[in-house]
């Protein structure tokens, strides 16, 4: 088993397709049952609220239903998640503020989501899409479902480690 995290800022946008994406693809790998995948947002907004229609249509046109309800990460979940994946920048450093002491392995748990983007070397960021137009959210799916494939296959590398 292994658990993940998707966070961004507020967990309607980029980090909810995340996980839609990421579910979907174990899915067809075979693998949901022996993950367990969620999202947050550091933000407190829009809790309770579904993805953004902007995400849930990007997501729909890829053959993905986003069924997630939006909520805001706690400091607890440094203990309950193996990997934390932060959508941009200002979402790492929020977590890192929020995790202070709190995680065993910082480094081990807390990542930039796009450190898996295998079209990037250093750190970037998946845009916010919420300001822009519609293009911005393709230009997010992009991103998320090339990334979240690259994670996918080092997740079940580590879960053929961990013992089949
Ligand atoms: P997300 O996008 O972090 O990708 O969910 C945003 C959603 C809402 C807001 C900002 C970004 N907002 O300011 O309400």
């Amino acid at each position: 088993m292994a658990s993940i995290l998707f966070v961004c800022l507020g967990n309607i946008c980029r980090s909810p397709l995340a996980e839609g994406v990421f579910r979907h693809l174990a899915r067809e790998r075979g693998l949901e049952s022996r993950l367990h995948i969620d999202s947050a947002g550091t933000g407190a907004w829009h809790v309770g609220n579904p993805p953004d229609p902007r995400s849930t249509e990007v997501a729909a046109r890829h053959g993905i239903r986003l069924e997630s309800r939006a909520r805001q990460v706690r400091s607890g979940d440094a203990t309950r998640f193996d990997l934390i994946l932060a959508m941009d920048r200002a979402n790492l450093s929020d977590l890192t503020d929020l995790f202070d002491g709190r995680a065993e392995d910082p480094a081990g748990l807390l990542r930039l989501f796009r450190d898996y983007d295998p079209e990037v070397t250093g750190a970037a960021d998946v845009p916010d899409p919420y300001y822009g137009g519609p293009d911005g959210f393709e230009v997010v799916h992009a991103m998320v479902e090339r990334t979240c494939r690259s994670l996918l296959d080092e997740v079940a590398r580590s879960l053929d480690q961990a013992g089949g």
